[in-house]
């Protein structure tokens, strides 16, 4: 299947030639298994049999579109795989003979420092980026996820948030224009595409609408000097009411200010007790940042000795779990840094969840588990954007995103199915306390609990039971766009945009 998958790519592209066979691997590849697992950061996978009959990696993006019109043509599914953060393993499984057509060569960040953007391939990291923008400036950044090795191509596909959020809203509110090979092969920019397109792929969910080879990103100011802080709680120490009240006031504080909690059970066995920590970036110096929190948060009881000044990369660093002193070029490793099998879920709260539900929270974090509880803050900018500018919809109204995450080492069904029962139950829980017709979720925390598209004939309406949880009012248009650019729905996966006519 290689040769004949070749040959078609040196017809297809006459750019293509023999020496770049190097870029396909087959099974019988020596090399096969390890590019296949090299960036899947959930290894829940790793023994599926829904493997690619072949992996391409293209070098240039003429290969990007031969290998696509050969599986077009040769009747395979194509699996787009950028950073392979996708928590369902979306861009490297599919239950029908696939390729996965992998990025990972198209990585390169141009940064113009004097017209503040810069134009990002969608193979690059977030650390790639960040990175790259350090070198160039330092006054500039960008707001997008905390994990240094999400890929740009997904990340920027389902929206992206991070500690710039409060500020400057997502990495796809501040995407400017974009490059894509649409389902013919054609390589069409902001300009070829029409608004609708560039709509849809800001926040739309990546793999349905054709394959973004490179973003053009409006880059945003940052203080020379901002304030990173982590303070840690247990419950004997009153976590409980502080984050009953975080929640009153998180999406209030001045814009400059991103606390987020994660919940999580430290300790082992029966010793897991549960410790809530209050992380911080604030755009600006201590002196500023204290008086700030004694008026808006004094509960916490903030003080000076509690908080680190630093450059904005070295908060990057900070959040990705590294040392501020450490050289920048951590942020350039591919290596996955919390990887282990995980399963998690989301959901968006509008009113202060009671304390006694906070109760029942604990309670179930009291067991020998991995188990986490992020909650960031929404509010600022991320009011500002209306709930249609782009395809994510999750703006005014909503005071925190939740992530519920599991993780757990042993890959066995029976430790599998233990846990997911676990997340599935506290999410049950959640129901009452958090948004609702739809309940609200975030696309890049894909959760296929949620609902599923069926292999070959995906209904509109079937889909908007999970659709309108991630996009509300856009799943609409987002499937009309669909409609117009892949009709007959070439770019699918279990939770694509479905056309809009498959009405049944
Ligand atoms: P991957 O390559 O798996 O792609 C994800 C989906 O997009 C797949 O369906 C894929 O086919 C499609 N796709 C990828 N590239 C494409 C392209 N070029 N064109 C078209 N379709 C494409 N999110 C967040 O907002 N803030 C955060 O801080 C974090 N942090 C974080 C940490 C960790 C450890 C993980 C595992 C994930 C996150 N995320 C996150 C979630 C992350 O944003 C989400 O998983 C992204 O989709 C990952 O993008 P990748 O390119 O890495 O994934």
């Amino acid at each position: 299947s290689g040769q004949i998958f070749s040959q078609c790519m040196t017809v297809q592209s006459s750019n293509y030639t023999r020496t770049s066979d190097q870029t396909i691997y087959t099974s019988n590849s020596s090399s096969y298994s390890s590019i296949l697992q090299s960036s899947q950061q959930n290894p829940r996978w790793l023994n599926s049999t829904s493997k690619p009959l072949l992996i391409v990696t293209p070098l240039k993006e003429s290969e990007i579109q031969a290998a696509l019109l050969c599986s077009r043509n040769l009747g395979l599914q194509v699996r787009v795989r950028s950073g392979g953060h996708d928590y369902e393993g979306l861009s490297y499984l599919c239950k029908t003979p696939f390729v996965i057509i992998d990025l990972i060569n198209l990585r390169s960040v141009k940064v113009d420092v004097a017209d503040q953007t810069a134009w990002v391939q969608s193979g690059a990291t977030l650390g790639e980026l960040y990175y790259s923008i350090a070198m160039k400036s330092g006054s500039l950044g960008f707001p997008a996820g905390l994990c240094p090795t999400v890929g740009i191509g997904g990340h920027f596909s389902g929206g992206g948030f991070g500690t710039l959020m409060r500020k400057h809203g997502l990495a796809a509110d501040n995407v400017i224009d974009a490059r894509l090979i649409d389902v013919n092969g054609r390589i069409l920019d902001r300009r070829t595409m029409g608004e609708d397109l560039f709509w849809a792929i800001r926040g739309g969910g990546g793999s349905s609408f054709g394959i973004i080879l490179s973003w053009k990103i409006k880059l945003v100011q940052i203080p020379k000097i901002v304030t990173v802080f982590t303070v840690h709680k247990t419950l004997a120490q009153g976590a409980s009411k502080l984050v009953h009240r975080w929640q009153y006031i998180a999406d209030k504080f001045h814009e400059d200010l991103f606390i987020r909690i994660i919940i999580e059970n430290v300790g082992s066995g029966k010793e897991k007790k549960v410790q809530v920590s209050f992380n911080s970036l604030f755009l600006g110096g201590i002196d500023r940042l204290v008086p700030l929190m004694d008026q808006s948060f004094p509960e916490l009881g903030l003080q000076a000795k509690d908080c680190i000044e630093m450059s904005w990369i070295q908060s990057v660093q900070y959040f990705a779990g590294f040392q501020k002193d450490q050289s920048p070029e951590v942020l350039l490793s591919r290596d996955p840094l919390w990887k282990s099998n995980f399963k998690a879920k989301s959901d968006y709260v509008k009113q202060p969840i009671p304390e006694v539900a906070l109760n029942g929270i604990w309670e179930r974090f009291q067991q020998d588990q991995t188990v986490f509880m992020i909650m960031d803050p929404y509010g600022g900018r991320m009011n500002e954007i209306l709930e249609f500018e782009i395809p994510f919809p999750h703006r005014k109204g909503n005071l925190f995103n939740i992530q519920y995450i599991v993780k757990w080492d042993v890959n066995s069904v029976e430790e599998t199915n233990k846990h997911i029962h676990w997340i599935r139950m506290l999410y049950r829980f959640m129901s009452p306390y958090v948004s609702r017709s739809p309940r609200g979720a975030y696309i890049n925390y894909k959760d296929l609990d949620l609902g599923s598209n069926k292999q070959d004939n995906t209904s509109y309406l079937e889909a908007s039971a999970w659709g309108t949880k991630y996009f509300k009012g856009n799943f609409k248009r987002l499937a009309q766009v669909k409609s117009k650019v892949d009709p007959d729905n070439f770019f699918r996966n279990e939770q694509s945009i479905p056309p809009l006519s498959a009405l049944f």
